[in-house]
């Protein structure tokens, strides 16, 4: 008996600990000073605070693939520990950002040229789909697997979208599955296919860009 209730504290002990560690991980780590400064920079002025990188985003026209611009902490290093980030999104016609995650970030995208088909699928396998028109915002919810896609055979679109956090990372799922070097056997079997299907798939995929 004794050492059953030591087991059952033992137990909620560490049922209060991970829900601990659930709470600090429900957006970037709360920071004890106003911002943070990388060690190298000793200057700070209005222009640290500022991002002028997407200036010529579309001066040359818009790009014929999916273009994705970040604007995270690994571009614009004044957002460390800020929980904000933002990408812009071009999509030509016909093209698709295909399903993908953000372990560490909900998504709030919003569009701003032409209409985008978009959904998410939650953790029951259920799809939540919608077409976006211009102007329309839509929210992914942190970590669910979701995409977009731009129908339109001769209309490009564009989206903004902002993050919770200011390195949301990605999981591109056709990158993650067959550009890492998992086992063929793994994952034809995962697939319920054949070896040469999970080749013919891993060719068609160009390595993730770091
Ligand atoms: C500080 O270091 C980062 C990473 O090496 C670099 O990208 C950035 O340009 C540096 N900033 C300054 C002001 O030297
Ligand atoms: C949702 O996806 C289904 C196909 O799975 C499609 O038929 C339907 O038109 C989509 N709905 C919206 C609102 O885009």
């Amino acid at each position: 008996m004794a050492s059953n209730t030591f087991t059952m504290k033992l137990f909620s002990l560490l049922i209060s600990s991970f829900a601990m560690m659930q709470m600090t991980m429900a957006g970037d780590p709360d920071v004890l000073t106003d911002f943070i400064v990388p060690p190298n920079v000793t200057d700070v002025d209005g222009t640290f605070f500022t991002f002028t990188g997407l200036r010529e985003l579309y001066r040359g026209g818009p790009s014929t693939t999916l273009q994705v611009s970040k604007v995270s902490l690994a571009e614009f290093p004044a957002l460390n520990g800020q929980s904000v980030s933002y990408a812009i999104l071009g999509y030509p016609a016909g093209t698709t950002n295909p399903p993908h995650t953000h372990p560490r970030a909900t998504e709030l995208l919003f569009v701003v040229l032409g209409t985008l088909q978009v959904g998410f699928v939650d953790t029951t396998n259920k799809l939540f789909n919608q077409t976006l028109q211009t102007g329309d915002i839509f929210v992914f919810p942190k970590g669910l697997v979701h995409f977009q896609y731009n129908a339109y055979a001769n209309q490009h679109a564009v989206a903004i979208t902002a993050f919770g956090s200011a390195n949301a990372g990605t999981f591109s799922i056709p990158n993650t599955l067959f550009t890492t070097g998992i086992d063929d056997v793994v994952l034809a079997k995962s697939f319920k296919t054949n070896t040469a299907t999970i080749e013919a798939l891993k060719a068609g995929l160009a390595p993730p860009k770091p």
